[in-house]
C-alpha cells in the first residue's frame, strides 16, 4: 500500500490529537504499526486513515487517491476496509456465526447462503468452528476477539485496521490473537495496527510510525526503528517498554 498524509491534523476542543503529520510511505509496506505512548494519537490517526474521522486540516492519500471529505464518499471507503477495536463490539444477542453473517448480508449484499458459507470458511480458518453457535457472553475474551477479527476480514477488506487488538486480553489469549494476526500478515493482507506489543510490531510490521503528542517523531522500517532508533525520544521509550 502507498500511504501519504500531508499536514494531517485532528483537533478535539483544545486537544490536538493529531498535529500536522506528514508521512510518505511508498513501495512495499504491507503491514504498518503505529506505536507511541498512551494519548499520542495512534487511534485518532488510524481512524483518519480508515475514513472514520474527517481531518480538521490536511489530507490522507491511499495509493495516490485522496480520501473523500463528504460523508457518502467516506462511507464507501469505510465499507471497503475492515476494523477491529480493543473492545470486541460483538452483538451480544447473536451467535458468533451470526455476528459474521449479518454484516456480510446486510452491508455487503451477499445472499444468506453466500454469507453463511463465507462465515463458515473464515471461522474454520480461525479455528473457531466449535464456538460458532455460542453467543459472545459464552466465549472467552480471546475467542470473542478472534470472532471480531473474522468478522473484520470476512469481506476481504482492502485495508484491515486494528486498534490495539490485544490490549484487553490476558497473556495467553493475547498470544492466540497475535498468532492469528501474524497469519493474516503472512497471507498478504494489508494491515495498519496500533499496538503496545513491541515484540509483535518488531516481528510482523514492515514499517513503524512512532507518534508522541500527536506528532510523528520517527517512521522507519521496523528493524531500523527498533534496533537503531534515530531519536532520543524513541530510544528512551523503547528502553522503558522493552525492559521486561
Ligand atoms: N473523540 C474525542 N474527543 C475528545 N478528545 C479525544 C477524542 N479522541 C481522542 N481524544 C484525545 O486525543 C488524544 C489522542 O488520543 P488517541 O486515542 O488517539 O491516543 P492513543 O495514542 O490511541 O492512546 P492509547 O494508547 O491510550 O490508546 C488524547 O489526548 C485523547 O484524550
Ligand atoms: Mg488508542
Amino acid at each position: 500500500m502507498k500511504i501519504e498524509t500531508v499536514e494531517l491534523s485532528k483537533t478535539y476542543g483544545a486537544t490536538k490529537a493529531v498535529d500536522g503529520v506528514s508521512l510518505s510511505l511508498e513501495g512495499d509496506v504491507q503491514v504498518l504499526a503505529m506505536i507511541g505512548p498512551s494519548g499520542s494519537g495512534k487511534s485518532t490517526f488510524l481512524r483518519l486513515i480508515g475514513g472514520l474521522e474527517v481531518p480538521t486540516t490536511g489530507i490522507v492519500k491511499i495509493d495516490g487517491q485522496p480520501l473523500p471529505s463528504e460523508e457518502a464518499g467516506l462511507r464507501e471507503v469505510r465499507r471497503g476496509n475492515g476494523f477491529l477495536f480493543q473492545s470486541f463490539n460483538l452483538f451480544p444477542h447473536l451467535t458468533a456465526l451470526e455476528n459474521i453473517v449479518l454484516p456480510l448480508a446486510e452491508v455487503y449484499g451477499r445472499s444468506r447462503a453466500q454469507a453463511t458459507e463465507r462465515a463458515e470458511e473464515v471461522v474454520e480458518r480461525f479455528r473457531l468452528t466449535d464456538h460458532v453457535r455460542k453467543q459472545p457472553g459464552q466465549l472467552s475474551g480471546g475467542q470473542q476477539q478472534r470472532i471480531a477479527l473474522a468478522r473484520a476480514m470476512a469481506h476481504d477488506p482492502a485495508l484491515l485496521l486494528l486498534d490495539e487488538p490485544t490490549s484487553a486480553l490476558d497473556p495467553e489469549m493475547k498470544a492466540e490473537v497475535l498468532d492469528l494476526i501474524a497469519e493474516l500478515c503472512e497471507s498478504g493482507q494489508q494491515i495498519i495496527l496500533s499496538t503496545h506489543e513491541m515484540g509483535f510490531a518488531k516481528g510482523s510490521a514492515d514499517h513503524v510510525v512512532f507518534l508522541a503528542e500527536g506528532r510523528c517523531i520517527e517512521d522507519a522500517p521496523s528493524k531500523d526503528l527498533f534496533e537503531s532508533p534515530a531519536t532520543e525520544t524513541v530510544s528512551c521509550f523503547l528502553e522503558k517498554v522493552m525492559k521486561w
